[in-house]
């Protein structure tokens, strides 16, 4: 099966110029990609970039969406805004959105609109911290049962999970995460998934891993039916890793 590799940008870059530019060194130094699906999200404002996108590879996504579907809103950005300037996929419950105040409620509410416009979600999730009592396994638990809540067997098929321990993510990071860590979530992730819509489902579930994934560790994580692909921050930012990124996990 061909692995999936989310660029989320986040807040990057600053203009118009650069986004067109990093753009086109990412498509240029992943072009001899073999079986991978390449998802760039770029912020909002350079979203138009899709018309702009040479290589049959790479697929736009956005890194949010508005929870209404339209209206009195402002400053709000619609699943079908998103879906008319060529969004395939939308990241939902990212850790730097649920610590500006988003809950498992208004993020369901998000993946639902997500789906009646025929988007694909990636939804986010992922403890704070991991105790050793293994309380982060029911809270994570939680958040997928929470944010999955009125979505029908079929929609399942549109969506991806990227788990991502907020302790591994950006910068500011405590340590890596390791592949036995993503391993035991991703057992537990199908196990949760497996029982409220059944084992065949959980079987063919997405499971990305995203924190901190840089070339050296990307093979780590995907390799020997590993993570499905992987959610890249920083290193998506810089076409040379990221292309380091995508080799490494190629079959
Ligand atoms: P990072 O970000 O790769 O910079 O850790 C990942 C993410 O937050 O999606």
């Amino acid at each position: 099966m061909s692995k999936i590799v989310v660029a989320n940008w986040k807040m990057n870059p600053q203009s118009q110029k650069e986004a067109e530019v990093l753009l086109n060194a990412l498509s240029k130094e992943t072009k001899n990609a073999k079986n991978t699906k390449i998802i760039i999200c770029p912020p909002f404002p350079f979203l138009y970039i899709s018309k702009k996108i040479k290589s049959k590879k790479v697929i736009l996504g956005a890194q949010n969406v508005g929870k209404d579907t339209e209206g009195s809103h402002t400053g709000e950005v619609s699943s079908s805004m998103l879906s008319s300037l060529g969004a395939r996929y939308v990241i939902v419950g990212h850790s730097e959105r649920r610590t500006d105040g988003e809950d498992n409620k208004i993020i369901n509410q998000k993946l639902l609109n997500l789906l009646k416009s025929k988007l694909s979600p990636i939804l986010c999730v992922g403890e704070r911290n991991r105790d050793k009592e293994g309380e982060y396994l029911s809270f994570v638990g939680e958040q997928i049962k929470e944010c999955l809540s009125g979505v029908s067997k079929s929609q399942m098929a549109n969506i991806i999970i990227a788990y991502e321990p907020i302790w591994a993510i950006g910068s500011g990071s405590i340590r890596e995460a390791t592949r036995e860590e993503f391993m035991e979530m991703k057992i537990y992730i199908k196990k949760i998934i497996s029982d409220i819509y059944g084992a065949k489902i959980a079987h063919s579930m997405i499971i990305l891993y995203g924190g901190s994934v840089n070339p050296l560790n990307a093979g780590t994580f995907v390799s020997d039916d590993g993570a499905d692909g992987l959610l890249v921050g920083r290193d998506s930012l810089n076409p040379k890793k990221f292309s380091a990124i995508i080799n490494a996990i190629k079959d």
